[in-house]
């Protein structure tokens, strides 16, 4: 099948996300969507599958314009689009799930003959290498299972073209292999792909082309010879970067085994799992001036662990133990107090208060310090010039100190709140996800003050779901796996498709359970 769109362009209240966008899919290519966080990839394509109406363009498909209102619409065209979010079934088997919905009804469904539909697919599983438990409950199947399933289910209505977005986000780099490989075999079979992303290395090697989005515009294609990460990464970002380079200059190596002072440890933690995966005889130790990264899926535990150690969730048993103190039983007050400071994964629930000014955000959490308050009144000056200085030092893009933060764009919010956990001299940092939606130029800015924390002597936890970026930051990596460490590694012996197989669930030399 072949798709055009042409000169498509909408606009969300203030952000126009599509400028004149025009793209083509050819038949059985595999197209490369990339661009930066924002930059308008995810709205072109749900534009394309009838979520979304353009306020103005055209789609051609096979050569007539076709006006697609819904994903009804786009699928009685052949078109299909797996989201980040899968929209599966928890309580039906993978196979209920594949043929839900291409029967004429619940009812039907009941009483209808899965023998038939089994063996087919069982036969696209084999065409497309695309393995699945049939009779397994989805609500327990990993990502990597659930969106094999939600592809399957795309082939099983005859697919001719198949839209994945950010595909390879949830899933371990042997996962990310086995999907890439699967999109070959649908090429082969005339199927066209598109593969939207904002992490071009993974994908250059799958694809036939690539078409770079900026800020909604059209920057360019690329076809397949002439594609190379650095070409395409300046594209979308608008300039040159070499994440890379410009952090490994910075990070000071240190010797093989030359370990320094121990600041954290974790001995034995568990959780009752009430605040989400139950963390299950956690035990780590933290050195002074050191990343220790966390790599996992994402939900096998890593939030509920920071938030552990943060004090906001009580263990059942287990210490923490901070600088040779027991802080087993202090709150989250107290372990601020110490020095425990926290960048938190969801910034509008729990790393800022949106009706609050920036001011005031900037010191949550340190109200009480001698620095900010005497006689229980808040010392306004004072703090007003700990934001502006934050504004200054982090390009905050805010015009004032009084602006509410909530008005703030995302990426400023979150350099609001790294700029909160690093106002007062850390002792302790948990990074959970710093970088998480942010721009390479934001990505790079934050990383930097994370290092040269870690150079100052500060230790920190950093948990991230860009296993490329926490390899290339961390000292040491510990991978989990339904709330349990599999394996904790230091950086001589980084390894990808090691990391991998723990994120799978399989420890060194052995399966886990
Ligand atoms: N439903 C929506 N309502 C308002 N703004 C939206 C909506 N969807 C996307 N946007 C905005 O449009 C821009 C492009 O977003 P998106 O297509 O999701 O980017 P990408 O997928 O490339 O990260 C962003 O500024 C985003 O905030
Ligand atoms: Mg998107």
């Amino acid at each position: 099948m072949e798709v055009e769109m042409k000169e498509i362009s909408k606009r969300f209240g203030e952000v126009q996300a599509l400028d004149n966008v025009s793209m083509k899919i050819g038949s059985g290519e595999i197209v490369g969507l990339v661009g930066e966080n924002g930059a308008g990839k995810t709205t072109l394509m749900n534009i394309l599958y009838g979520l979304y109406k353009a306020d103005k363009g055209r789609i051609i498909v096979n050569g007539r314009e076709t006006n697609i209102q819904s994903p009804k619409d786009a699928i009685s065209h052949k078109i299909f689009m797996v989201h980040q979010h899968f929209k599966l079934i928890g309580n039906f088997t993978s196979l209920e799930n594949i043929i839900l919905g291409s029967t004429s009804g619940r009812e039907d469904f009941k009483r209808m003959n899965l023998q038939v539909y089994r063996k087919r697919i069982e036969e696209l599983m084999r065409e497309h290498k695309l393995e699945i438990p049939l009779d397994e409950k989805v609500k327990n199947l990993p990502a990597g299972t659930q969106q094999r399933i939600e592809i399957l289910k795309a082939l099983y209505r005859m697919a001719e073209l198949l839209i994945l977005d950010e595909p390879t986000t949830n899933l371990t780099p042997q996962e990310t292999d086995e999907l890439l490989r699967s999109v070959l075999e649908m090429k082969k079979r005339g199927i066209s792909v598109v593969l939207i992303t904002h992490k071009i290395r993974e994908i250059v090697e799958t694809v036939d082309r690539v078409v770079v989005l900026r800020k909604g515009k059209l920057v360019g294609e690329v076809p397949k010879n002439e594609i190379t990460p650095e070409k395409v990464v300046e594209m979308m970002v608008g300039r040159k970067v070499d994440l890379e380079s410009e952090l490994s200059n910075i990070i000071v190596p240190r010797a093989p085994g030359a370990e320094e002072a121990e600041i954290l440890r974790i001995e034995g933690i568990s959780t009752t799992g009430d605040e989400g995966i139950k963390l299950k005889d956690i035990s780590l130790a933290v050195r002074r001036g050191e990343i220790f990264g966390i790599a996992g899926v994402s939900g096998n535990g890593q939030k509920e662990l920071c938030e552990t150690i943060m004090g906001i969730h009580r263990p059942i048993k287990g210490r923490i133990i901070y600088n040779g103190k027991d802080l087993s039983e202090a709150d989250v007050k107290e372990r601020i107090k110490q020095g425990f400071r926290f960048i938190p994964e969801d910034r509008m629930i729990d790393g800022s208060l949106p009706t609050m000014t920036l001011s005031e955000n900037i010191i949550l959490g340190f109200q009480n310090f001698e620095q900010f308050q005497r006689h229980g009144l808040l010392l306004y000056e004072k703090i007003n010039e700990s934001a502006r200085k934050a504004i200054a030092e982090y390009e905050i893009r805010a015009p004032n100190v009084k602006i509410r933060v909530g008005k703030l764009s995302g990426g400023n919010i979150q350099k609001v709140v790294v700029a909160r956990a690093l106002l007062l001299e850390p002792g302790l940092l948990i990074a959970y996800n710093p970088t998480r939606g942010l721009d390479i130029g934001a990505t790079e800015k934050i990383l930097r003050q994370i290092v040269e924390l870690r150079n100052s002597g500060v230790s920190i936890i950093m948990v991230s779901e860009d296993l490329d970026e926490l390899m290339l930051v961390s000292d040491k990596i510990a991978v989990m796996y339904k709330g349990e460490i599999m394996g904790i590694l230091s950086k001589e012996s980084f390894d990808k498709s090691k990391i991998g197989l723990m994120m799978a669930g399989i420890r060194e030399g052995g399966i886990g359970k």
